[in-house]
């Protein structure tokens, strides 16, 4: 039974779990401010880490690929665009590659809760 009363929803959960390794909490924050916009909805084709169909065959890649990929930007079969560092020049190497760390965790923890 639905009451009434109960009007006021839950703050939702986010969709983009966290984790406590600390590299991976800085990539989530660098993942926010730059990859989420594309990367949370699936603009212009990106590939969404909450959805295992889309992110099992880039998980069969070598992490170093998909690191070269996000800093040097890279056309997938379907000829979409993934762009530089995400289109932000103000990221360092590393950083990219915290940012890819924490949507490979995302996408890897949501291929596991689905299995
Ligand atoms: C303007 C939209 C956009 C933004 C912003 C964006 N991406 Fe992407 N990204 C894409 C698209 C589109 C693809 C899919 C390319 C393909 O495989 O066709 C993609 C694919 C990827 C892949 C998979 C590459 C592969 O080899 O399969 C990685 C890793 C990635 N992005 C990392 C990032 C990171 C890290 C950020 C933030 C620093 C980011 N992206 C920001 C659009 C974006």
């Amino acid at each position: 039974m639905v009451v009434a009363t109960a009007a006021v929803p839950a703050a939702p959960s986010s969709p983009y779990t966290e984790f406590t390794d600390p590299h991976l909490v800085q990539g989530r924050a660098l993942w926010l401010d730059t990859c989420e916009g594309c990367h949370g909805y699936g603009i212009a084709g990106a590939p969404i880490p909450m959805q295992p169909t889309e992110w099992a065959p880039r998980l069969r890649k070598p992490l170093p690929l998909l690191y070269r990929h996000a800093i040097e930007g890279f056309f997938g079969p379907d000829d979409t665009y993934m762009p530089p560092r995400g289109g932000n020049p103000e990221l360092s190497d590393s950083q990219v590659r915290a940012a890819v760390d924490y949507m490979v965790a995302l996408a890897r923890h949501h291929i596991n809760v689905t299995r």
